[in-house]
């Protein structure tokens, strides 16, 4: 292999899945040292290509073209050399580090063990490596958190011991799928400047994944945009955001200056979401919902104290403040998930502050909540069809042919293909 060889290589890459195309035939080169990074709309193939790259496509998908890794053709390999490869010489950090941690494990250990699955070393020798690690990534106090569990870390502590992890062995390349996602903006920025510090300091290169452009022109060399599984422009970050050329960039661009927000919030599929059947009209002077005084205590810790508000039909109101302010605590007490400790919540004239379970079922119904974290609320053995199927029928709709109905156009209200319900 001689240095021009890119380290990593897309050479017509194709995925399906039953037959559905979720990445086109597309070529794509990394080179040593840079940070790539691959943009565009939800569903647009970015986690499949890092996927593919890493061998952990499942079984059922088809895979067309070649992958090549210095040179080296991946595609074909046998599992036993890709887990030779995996974590070694190509890593991963995924959006969401508490699905990707075992719960059950102090870090320090997992750090441990991310080394001596491939280079054997003592357990002190593996120790010590994997506290000089947890240093590399800045996690204040290396020795004190050694033996922490994850849910004892705060989500940027975690997403540093995810980076350990996936940097142990010192690898090559370093796929960062959303890495900051589920963080908050001053954390998202401390991870991003580790990611390219470490980068750095361990001369590796970073593919990053991400819908936010603002972190795109802070951070990457060059960029690729995709959509519905293809290219659609390839330029350096700075040509990019001076002079997109193609329409659909430039479109994207406009989007999100617009907020400084991501794409995701401004995916036009958003407003095109139209409502149920039977909406009653909208009486905007009319109180939906009032919280009086609404007090929320874990132990010692007085989470929420004393929110009052009102909010009008057909109303959005904004919560927001910095991380652990209590803006989950008080949403839990409004949906009764946590029993407010203080005060009163009233719905549509009626008290439900201390209604019972069987009395909450019509408040229940006409009162839902969205989770920050989808992986953590869906049930990963039941298809998209299961699971809307089941809440209906928990909220009554038990007749099959009006449940179906039912289920097909809500999924194609959220902009979903009718084939994701087996899914
Ligand atoms: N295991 C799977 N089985 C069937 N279809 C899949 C599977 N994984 C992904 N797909 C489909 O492939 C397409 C590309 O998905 P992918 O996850 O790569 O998008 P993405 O660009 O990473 O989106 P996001 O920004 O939402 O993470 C989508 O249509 C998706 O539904
Ligand atoms: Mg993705």
């Amino acid at each position: 292999m001689n240095a021009a060889t890119p380290l990593l290589e897309l050479d017509k890459l194709a995925v399906s899945f039953d037959g559905h195309a979720a990445v086109h035939p597309i070529d794509l080169a990394i080179e040593r040292g840079e940070m790539l990074a691959l943009v565009g709309e939800s569903g647009s193939g970015k986690s499949t290509i890092a996927l593919a790259t890493m061998g952990l496509l499942p079984s059922q998908a088809r895979v067309q073209g070649a992958i090549r890794f210095e040179g080296q053709s991946l595609l074909g390999q046998r599992e036993r050399e890709w887990s030779a490869l995996r974590g070694n010489r190509v890593s991963m950090i995924f959006q969401e580090p508490m699905t990707s941690l075992n719960p059950l494990q102090p870090v320090g250990r997992q750090v441990a063990e991310a080394l001596t699955l491939h280079r054997p070393m003592s357990s002190q020798a593996a120790r010590n490596a994997a506290l000089e690690l947890l240093d590399l990534v800045r996690l204040p106090e290396p020795s004190r958190r050694f033996d922490s569990y994850p849910h004892e870390l705060s989500g940027g502590q975690r997403q540093r011991v995810m980076i350990a992890i996936a940097v142990a062995c010192r690898p090559g390349l370093l796929i960062a799928d959303e890495p900051t996602t589920a963080l908050d903006v001053t954390i998202q920025a401390q991870i991003l400047e580790l990611i390219d510090s470490l980068r750095r300091e361990l001369a590796m290169t970073v593919l990053l994944i991400t819908h936010d452009l603002g972190v795109v022109s802070r951070w990457a060399d060059r960029v690729i945009v995709m959509k519905d599984g293809a290219k659609v422009e390839e330029a350096t970050s700075a040509a990019l955001f001076a002079q997109p050329k193609q329409p659909y960039t430039r479109a994207l661009l406009g989007a999100s200056l617009h907020f400084g927000a991501g794409l995701h919030y401004s995916d036009t599929r958003l407003t095109e979401v139209h409502c149920e059947e039977r909406r009653p009209s909208v009486d905007p002077s009319r109180v939906l919902l009032e919280a009086k005084d609404v007090c929320v205590d874990y132990r010692a810790v007085r989470a929420v104290d004393g929110v009052s508000f009102d909010v009008r039909a057909g109303e959005t109101v904004g919560l927001v403040g910095e991380s652990g302010c209590g803006k989950s605590s008080l949403s839990g007490a409004l949906t009764r998930l946590i029993e407010p400790t203080r005060g009163s919540i009233v719905f549509d004239g009626e008290d439900v502050t201390h209604q019972s379970r069987h009395a909450l079922r019509p408040y229940r119904r006409r009162v839902q909540m969205i989770f920050q974290d989808p992986y953590g609320s869906l049930n990963p053995r039941h298809t998209v069809e299961r699971t809307l199927g089941l809440a209906l029928s928990i909220h009554g709709v038990s007749a099959r042919r009006e449940r179906d109905a039912k289920i097909r156009r809500i999924v194609d209200a959220v902009g979903l293909p009718a084939s994701a319900l087996r899914r």
